[in-house]
């Protein structure tokens, strides 16, 4: 993985977060970081002065314009440890850090990576419009996330949209915010019905398959073990919450406490997740957590029962198999002896191979034409 990062007259050691994925391909930096900082440090009538920065993934945009004391948005966690470790590395100060939830501070300029989840682009465009004083912004990202529709946007929230040229397959958008527009109310959080529960599923902008109940996920949901009284169990990976939902259904159902852990790197999802368990599952509120994390790191050893798991299959806009490996592989750390994962996965991914090399074995608990539930149970070793 190339890790020396030149940018103008100066060199920079960036890592992906965690270090050492397999894939060593992969840079924790690309061209629409470049270009940006290069736009921004070549300019002086960008003005500097209370810098945001929305959506760095890795940590490229705080550690180049660290000089400049940015307060840097993002709705990953992993994320938010990219940044923290990228500064480290570089002896540099962290930037103050928000989650996506939270209301932006006033700024003079804005820098915002362009995602390809328009729902959450428009959310975040919501949140520059709410400034109170003007402001400019300047959005990167590769050419093909500079569309019609994305530009369309802008001019729905923001003035004097302009586009630079293409460098190295990235473009520039530069738009102003003066408060002088009649911009739409937010419309997240979203709701879905979900009729076979008779539950309301709602999801904030930046989560999963937040405009219908994502299929892989249900299928796991409707076909949970039957759980047991004091169960601790792990919604891992959970969006809206929808599996750990369907767990709460069933306990209530048939009257036994159960505790439940969502957990998630995205501030957003767990976030959804505990408006749903809020607002539907009241009494069972106090028996449940909500935190955003990294996989299963921050889990003791060998406490817990059963881990229910629909896995990502991708980081940013890069398809990985890294995150579902780390689940896994934490999940035989965390689950104790005879605890249990179910997992869910489109048939064409090859999880099997990766959950016996782990486990030592899986049995397939459901399958339908499109996805597979694997159960492995773990077995500890005899002391
Ligand atoms: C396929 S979605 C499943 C969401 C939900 N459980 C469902 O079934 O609809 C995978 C989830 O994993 C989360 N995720 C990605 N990387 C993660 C990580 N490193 N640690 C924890 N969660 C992660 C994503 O934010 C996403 O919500």
């Amino acid at each position: 993985m190339n890790v020396q990062w030149q940018i103008i007259d100066k060199q920079y050691d960036l890592f992906r977060f965690p270090k050492g994925q397999h894939d060593k391909s992969l840079q924790a930096w690309d061209s629409a970081d470049e270009l940006v900082v290069e736009h921004l440090l070549a300019n002086d009538e960008v003005s500097t002065d209370g810098l945001l920065i929305l959506n760095d993934n890795f940590g490229a945009l705080a550690v180049a314009l660290n000089h400049l004391s940015p307060t840097v948005v993002t709705d990953s966690y992993v994320s938010q440890q990219a940044i923290l470790q990228n500064c480290e590395a570089n002896e540099l100060t962290a930037p103050k850090l928000l989650d996506s939830l939270e209301k932006l501070p006033e700024s003079k300029t804005v820098i915002l990576r362009l995602t390809k989840n328009m729902g959450f682009l428009e959310y975040q465009l919501g949140q520059i419009s709410q400034l109170a004083e003007p402001c400019q912004i300047i959005a990167t990202g590769k050419t093909t996330l500079v569309t019609k529709g994305v530009l369309a946007l802008f001019e729905k929230y923001l003035k004097n949209v302009t586009t630079s040229l293409a460098k190295k397959k990235s473009r520039l958008i530069f738009a102003e915010h003066d408060n002088s527009m009649q911009v739409p109310e937010s419309k997240y959080p979203v709701t879905v019905a979900w009729p076979e529960k008779a539950l309301d599923v709602k999801s904030h902008a930046n989560v999963y398959s937040k405009e219908q109940i994502d299929i892989g996920g249900r299928f796991l949901a409707e076909n949970l073990p039957e759980l047991t009284r004091n169960q601790i169990i792990v919604d891992l990976g959970c969006g809206n919450g929808l599996i750990g939902l369907s767990a709460l259904h069933q306990a209530k159902e048939r009257n036994i406490d159960i505790n439940v852990k969502f957990l998630d790197e995205s501030f957003m999802a767990v976030d959804s997740a505990r408006l749903n368990v809020a607002e539907q599952f009241e009494t069972q509120l106090e028996q449940c957590e909500f935190t955003a994390t990294d996989c299963l790191t921050g889990e003791e050893p060998q406490s817990l029962d059963l881990i229910l798991c629909n896995p990502p299959f991708h980081q940013h806009n890069t398809i990985t198999e890294h995150i579902a490996l780390q689940m896994f592989t934490q999940a035989r750390e965390m689950l104790k002896n005879g605890g249990k994962i179910f997992v869910v996965a489109n048939n064409h991914l090859h999880y099997s191979y990766h959950l016996k090399n782990i486990f030592g074995g899986f049995k397939v608990h459901r399958k339908n034409t499109k996805f597979t539930i694997y159960k492995c149970t773990n077995h500890l070793e005899p002391k």
